[in-house]
C-alpha cells in the first residue's frame, strides 16, 4: 500500500477500504505521511466525499488512535454536545455549566478554532491562568467534584484528529461532511457519554451552507452513532448571521457570562436553552419541555452562573481577568434603513485577520480582539448611528471591509428563528 495511490482513488471518486484508511491515519501519526501528502488526500476527500461505511472506517481509526474514557464511576448520568461550528458561537460556555447546575454530568472535550469558526479552547483560554489541556484522569476527578468539565482532552485521547484537525484549519479543507462526522463523533464516543446532542449550524458562516447538506450530515452522525450504540440528537440552528454579538475570544466569554446572568441576546438564549433543554431531558429523563423550563430557571437563579464560576476556578482561572483589547473603534452605519443581512463568514474571517484566530499553525491567538455589533438582522439603524465596535490596536484594518459585511435596506426583515429542525 502506498499514499500515492489512495490518494489517486480518492481522486478518482473509488471508495477506500478500511485498510486503506486505516494505514493513511496511522501513517499520518507516525509521521511517515508527511502534510502535504496528508493535505493532498483531505483535498481528495473534501472534493469527492466519502461514504458512511469509509466514514465510520475514518471515526474509528481515529478514535482507535488513542484511549477511551470510562465514566462507569460516575454516580450520575453524562451527556455530551458538541457544535459542527460558527461564527460568534459561545453555547458551550453557557450549556455546559447550565446542565451541570441541573445534575446532569457534562464531560466536555473542545476544539481550537477551524477555518473562519471560533473555538471554545481558544475562547476559554481569553480567562486569564484557565488550563485547557489536563489529563483524563483529572478530568474524571473533576467532574466528579463539581459536574462539569471542559478540556482540550489529554494527548492521549484522539491524538489523530487533533493532528488531522490543525491541518485542515490552515489547508481550506474543513467543510465536508465526512471530515467533520468524524472528527466530531471520534471524540464523542471516546468521551463516553451514551447521548449526544450536536448544534448543527447551517449558513453562511457555518461550515454547512444549505440545509439539504446539513440533513446529511446529520444522517452520517446519527448512523455512526448507532454503530457505538449511541444516541445522537442534531439540532439544525441558523448561522445567516454570526451568534449573539459577540466575536472574539475574551469578547465571547463576556457576552457568556452576561447570559449565564440571565442577560444578553434573545436568540442566543434561545438556542441555549433549547440545546441544554435536550441535554437535560437525557440525563434526567424528563420531557423536553419540562427541561428548557429547569434551563430557564437556573439562568433566572444565577445556579447557571454560580456552576461556570465554579468551572473556571477548578481549572484555575480568574473570571476576573478575561483579556478583551482596551483599543476601541466604533463604526457608524453610512445609511438609514433595516440591517437586511450579516455576513457572518466575512466576519468570521475579518475577526481571524484581527488576530483571533490562526491563519498560519504555528500562529498566536490574540484573545482580547473582535467585535461586538450594535445591530442585528432585522434592527433599524440610522446613518451615522453605531453598527459594531471594533476592538483592536490594529490601524491597518480596512473599516470599509467591517462595513460591507452589513447590508442596509429600506425594506424592514423577518427575523429568522434560531430553530430550523431537530432530527433524531
Ligand atoms: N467540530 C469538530 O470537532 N470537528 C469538525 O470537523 C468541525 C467542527
Amino acid at each position: 500500500m502506498n499514499i500515492l495511490t489512495i490518494i489517486e482513488k480518492k481522486k478518482n471518486k473509488q471508495e477506500l477500504t478500511k485498510e486503506e484508511i486505516e494505514y493513511v491515519v496511522n501513517g499520518f501519526l507516525k509521521e511517515e505521511i508527511k502534510d502535504y501528502q496528508m493535505s493532498s488526500f483531505l483535498m481528495a476527500v473534501v472534493l469527492n466525499g466519502m461514504t458512511i461505511e469509509e466514514t465510520f472506517y475514518l471515526t474509528d481509526v481515529m478514535l482507535k488512535s488513542g484511549d477511551v474514557l470510562d465514566l462507569s464511576s460516575l454516580k450520575d448520568k453524562v451527556v455530551d454536545k458538541h457544535s459542527t461550528g460558527g461564527v460568534g458561537d459561545k453555547t458551550t460556555l453557557i450549556v455546559a455549566p447550565l446542565v451541570a447546575s441541573l445534575g446532569v454530568n457534562v464531560v466536555k472535550m473542545s476544539g481550537r478554532g477551524l477555518g473562519h469558526t471560533g473555538g471554545t479552547i481558544d475562547k476559554l483560554e481569553a480567562i486569564s491562568g484557565f488550563k485547557t489541556s489536563i489529563s483524563k484522569n483529572q478530568m474524571l476527578d473533576q467532574v466528579k467534584k463539581i459536574g462539569v468539565c471542559i478540556a482540550s482532552g489529554s494527548a492521549s485521547l484522539v491524538p489523530a484528529d487533533k493532528k488531522i484537525y490543525a491541518l485542515r484549519d490552515v489547508t481550506g479543507t474543513t467543510s465536508s461532511i465526512p471530515l467533520i462526522a468524524s472528527s466530531i463523533m471520534s471524540k464523542k464516543i471516546a468521551l463516553g457519554a451514551n447521548d449526544i446532542v450536536i448544534d448543527l449550524k447551517v449558513g453562511n458562516g457555518a461550515l454547512m451552507k444549505d440545509i439539504k447538506d446539513a440533513k446529511l450530515l446529520a444522517h452520517y452522525m446519527i448512523e455512526i452513532g448507532k454503530r457505538y450504540q449511541k444516541n445522537v440528537v442534531c439540532v439544525l440552528t441558523d448561522m445567516n448571521e454570526p451568534l449573539g454579538k459577540a466575536i472574539g475570544n475574551g469578547l465571547e466569554v463576556k457576552e457568556s457570562i452576561g447570559v449565564l446572568k440571565n442577560h444578553g441576546d434573545e436568540k442566543l438564549k434561545k438556542l441555549v436553552l433549547t440545546l441544554a433543554g435536550h441535554m437535560v431531558e437525557k440525563g434526567l429523563g424528563i420531557s423536553f419541555d419540562e427541561a428548557y423550563q429547569k434551563c430557564q430557571t437556573n439562568l433566572e437563579n444565577q445556579k447557571a452562573y454560580q456552576k461556570f464560576e465554579e468551572l473556571v476556578k477548578w481549572q484555575g482561572g480568574n473570571i476576573d481577568d478575561i483579556c478583551i483589547s482596551s483599543n476601541v473603534i466604533s463604526l457608524k452605519s453610512p445609511s438609514t434603513g433595516f440591517v437586511n443581512k450579516i455576513d457572518a463568514l466575512k466576519l468570521g474571517n475579518l475577526a481571524k485577520i484581527l488576530g483571533a484566530g490562526r491563519i498560519k499553525e504555528d500562529d498566536n491567538i490574540d484573545y482580547g480582539v473582535g467585535f461586538v455589533l450594535n445591530k442585528k438582522v432585522g434592527d433599524y439603524v440610522l446613518e451615522g448611528e453605531e453598527l459594531v465596535k471594533i476592538y483592536t490596536g490594529k490601524t491597518d484594518l480596512l473599516l470599509e471591509d467591517v462595513v460591507s459585511c452589513f447590508s442596509i435596506t429600506n425594506n424592514g426583515v423577518e427575523k429568522e428563528s434560531i430553530i430550523i429542525d431537530v432530527i433524531g
